[in-house]
């Protein structure tokens, strides 16, 4: 059956059984493989993305509930060669040691900063809990988080009140 997703603001076709998860869809179908599978049972966040401005355990939603929903993935926030505010920040505090968590660990602090851009580290706690990372990097992905948002921060200070 085919579906068309909208993925990264894009329209997206796939010929997939509408059971299939999001994941697969995103990784196989797609070619976007910046989620990553880590347990396929809703219990890492390694697969996490956002759909309709919410974190999303993508391993555990199917096609089906997804519909027309916007998709957002690592892919969509930037590049190597043009970070968005999140990666740059992930790089600078150096998050990552084998990288495979950071991926659900960035969109799922993207769907915090994009609700709350200046959440308090309790808040940030409590939001990134549910993503694990076996490096034991927790404390420097926390960091980042602050880190991006002292940066949105500043930006919004320096664009100054907005009227109107
Ligand atoms: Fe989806 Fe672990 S792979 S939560
Ligand atoms: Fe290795 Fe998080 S950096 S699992």
């Amino acid at each position: 059956m085919t579906t068309t997703l909208n993925v990264n603001g894009q329209p997206r076709a796939v010929d997939a059984d509408p059971a299939t998860p999001l994941l697969y869809v995103l990784r196989d179908d797609l070619q976007l493989h910046g989620a990553k599978f880590g347990c396929g049972l809703g219990q890492c966040g390694a697969c996490t993305v956002i759909v309709d401005g919410q974190a999303a355990l993508s391993c555990i939603t199917p096609l089906s509930a997804v519909g027309a929903r916007p998709v957002r993935t690592i892919e969509g926030l930037g590049s190597v060669d043009k970070p968005g505010v999140l990666q740059a920040a992930f790089i600078a505090e150096q998050a990552a040691q084998c990288g495979y968590c950071i991926a659900g660990m960035v969109m799922r602090a993207q769907a915090l900063l994009e609700r709350n851009p200046a959440p308090t580290d309790a808040q940030i706690r409590e939001h990134m809990a549910i993503n694990l990372c076996r490096c034991g990097t927790h404390m420097r992905i926390l960091r980042a988080v602050r880190r991006a948002s002292d940066m949105l921060k500043s930006a919004a200070t320096a664009e100054g009140p907005r009227h109107g």
